[in-house]
């Protein structure tokens, strides 16, 4: 190769240019995690993320396709090419980025915790909750599992496949307490939560969360990381913002 020839190589082996010539951006999440990517009434996947990814393939000039995928097997998913980009909620974290590739984070988060109201007045704090006597649920593989591993790991933790499920132990008294991002509590607690549970709402990790794409990408992650900073500045962002995070 002469450096041009290397270069063009290099640009028609990017992702970005093959959702070009493929017409279609293929965005894998997890459905399930409010407000970022949900059900509707009528079983449509909607939600914060996904108007990103309706901006984002609009900017593309191509169709979008949604490809809903198991939290739990999503980065492996991305390494296979099941689809071009995690647009799904996901923290950075530093081992994850040994795997992929994130964007500049689009919005910051934290852990917080949903407990059984039968605690209320005792529990007041996640450190309240790392003793035995406590069973605490979380979503596998998230890092709501990781926070609750790390700092309440005297505690009985419980994994389950879904946020939904997770919560609804504690809700149904059969576990004291839910560790996951603050977002999705905030709503559950306000939609279902009131008068069952207790909100501790103070986030105790810091969690910038980013569209992951597959390694070795730089054109890509270059286009992405503009478009996120036009967006974020040019109003577009936070139309998306308060339609799903202001009540
Ligand atoms: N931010 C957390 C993490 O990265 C939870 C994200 C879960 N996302 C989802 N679509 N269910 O582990």
């Amino acid at each position: 190769f002469t450096s041009r020839a290397a270069d063009i190589n290099l640009w028609h082996n990017s992702t970005l240019y093959k959702i070009q010539k493929r017409g279609v951006l293929r965005v894998g999440l997890n459905a399930g995690y409010m407000p970022f990517e949900m059900r509707s009434k009528t079983g449509k996947i909607i939600g914060f993320d996904v108007d990103m990814a309706k901006l984002m393939a609009k900017a593309m000039g191509v169709k979008l396709k949604i490809v809903n995928t198991d939290w739990d097997g999503i980065i492996p998913a991305l390494m296979t090419n099941k689809f071009d980009i995690i647009m799904s909620g996901m923290t950075i974290t530093q081992k994850r980025n040994l795997k992929v590739n994130f964007a500049d984070p689009y919005i910051v988060v934290g852990q917080t915790v949903l407990v059984n109201k039968k605690w209320a007045g005792k529990i007041k704090s996640y450190k309240d909750l790392n003793d035995p006597k406590f069973t605490v649920t979380v979503m596998l593989g998230t890092t709501g599992d990781f926070a609750a591993k790390k700092y309440i790991s005297k505690a009985k933790i419980q994994e389950f496949q879904t946020e939904e499920e997770a919560v609804m132990q504690v809700m149904q008294g059969r576990a004291d307490a839910f560790v996951y991002d603050k977002p999705y509590e905030s709503i559950f607690y306000s939609n279902k939560g009131k008068g069952k549970l207790i909100f501790l709402d103070k986030p105790f990790t810091y969690e910038p969360l980013g569209w992951a794409i597959n390694k070795g990408d730089p054109d890509f992650l270059n286009w992405l990381n503009n478009f996120l900073r036009q967006i974020k500045h040019d109003g577009t962002y936070d139309k998306v913002y308060k339609k799903w995070f202001v009540n």
